[in-house]
């Protein structure tokens, strides 16, 4: 691990996987096969999550069987509920999340019975749950009812927030982007689930870890911190002299670059589309104007490209998510794809643990306490 480009190990493979192949060339991703952009046009969300954690595509029938299941789950037990009007109202929500899973995983703790299949899908079902009842608690101080009749996630979701039935374009827009953001190989979150999970540990507690590591800003935080920089420009002449001035600075500019695709993320093209179609649908352009305008500045300049939290910056806005909400979608999408990573290392687990090359001081003696100055 001398090597300066092994950094973060970048570029080393450290194991096999069946559920999702990454082309470093840019030019696909494909969950258990199926290309992203076949799912993304013709699937729904929910086929998704079955499929990445059940191992194939539902019939019709485990399909609507798998929905009914999911909205049955919606519910919160009391004291989840009474941990969520404890946290302050300033909290940060996907500290909301992190802590909701963690509370989930004391009050319907992993046994024989309660296995991680059946724990990804009270997860996958209630986090929007959790999150909307503190919200709407905090800000509203109303105690919200979380079960909806939204068959889908991404309806539920804005059912919730919203408070209102929402119109069937943001609910597909939601849908898709929740597809593409459902499951990346072994991305930092997957990682450090695997990690947990290679412990023999429990799958709340490899769930918790993983909404940690997408919390970080070169993760999932990596929307909201894009959506931030967008909204800082009113014109295309702004964006354009902004991104000249924070280039020359030597920012990192959220929303853009990859370490596996190096040519394009297969996923940009998708949820590009989506934004647009809703800032012409809402009539509502100045943000996807803004935005392709970095886009061209930055290829221009530096050879980079919009990753997934670029577009999906301005699609969130366009469907009146709140920008903290942002990388809490994402633990919903990605939920699923942790659980499959979770089923997988279990399958033929051996504990995670790597080794450090030693950097530090050459042997030395113990200085007694009295003796140090
Ligand atoms: N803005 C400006 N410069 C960037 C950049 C960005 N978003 N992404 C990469 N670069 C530059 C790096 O500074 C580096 O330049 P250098 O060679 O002069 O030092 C070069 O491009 C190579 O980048 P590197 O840091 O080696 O890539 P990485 O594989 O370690 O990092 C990311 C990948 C995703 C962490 C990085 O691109 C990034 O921080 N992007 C912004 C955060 C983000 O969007 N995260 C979501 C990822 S899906």
């Amino acid at each position: 691990m001398s090597e300066r480009n092994n950094s973060g190990l970048a570029g080393v493979v450290v194991g096999q996987s069946a559920i999702a192949s990454v082309e470093s060339s840019g030019n696909g991703l494909s969950y258990r096969g199926y290309d992203i952009l076949e799912l993304a046009e013709q699937a729904n969300f929910e086929e998704i999550a079955y499929l990445l954690i059940h191992g194939r595509l539902p019939t019709e029938v485990e399909l609507r069987d798998y929905q009914s299941d999911l909205m049955r789950h919606r519910n919160l037990p009391e004291a989840l509920k009474t941990v969520l009007e404890q946290l302050p109202p300033e909290t940060q929500p996907m500290d909301v999340l992190r802590t909701g899973c963690s509370a989930l995983g004391c009050l319907e703790p992993e046994s024989d019975q309660r296995t991680v299949t059946s724990i990804a899908d009270r997860l996958l079902a209630s986090f929007a749950s959790m999150l909307l009842y503190w919200h709407h608690f905090h800000v509203n101080g109303q105690r919200i009812e979380t079960m909806s009749d939204e068959t889908s996630v991404a309806g539920h979701f804005l059912s919730l927030l919203k408070q209102e039935t929402p119109d069937e374009l943001t609910r597909r827009a939601m849908d898709v982007s929740l597809i593409l953001y459902a499951e990346h190989e072994l991305n930092a979150s997957t990682f450090a689930a695997r990690v947990v999970a290679s412990t023999l540990s429990d799958t709340y507690s490899a769930m918790t870890a993983a909404i940690g590591a997408l919390r970080g800003p070169l993760h999932g935080g990596a929307n909201e911190a894009a959506m931030d920089m967008i909204a800082r420009y009113a014109t295309v002449e702004d964006a354009e002299r902004g991104m000249h001035e924070a280039l020359s600075n030597k920012q990192l500019i959220m929303g853009f670059g990859h370490r596996v695709y190096k040519q394009g993320d297969p996923r940009s093209p998708i949820i590009k589309a989506w934004s647009n179609k809703l800032a012409v649908a809402t009539n509502k352009t100045r943000l996807f104007e803004v935005s392709e305008r970095i886009e061209q500045v930055m290829m221009r300049e530096k050879g980079l490209f919009p990753n997934l939290d670029f577009y999906s910056a301005s699609t969130y806005h366009s469907c009146g998510i709140p920008t903290a909400f942002f990388t809490p979608l994402f633990v919903i999408a990605r939920c699923t794809g942790w659980a499959a990573h979770i089923i997988e290392q279990r399958e033929n687990n051996k504990l995670i643990r790597p080794l450090a090359e030693y950097t530090g001081p050459t042997p030395r003696s113990y200085i007694p306490i009295e003796r140090r100055h």
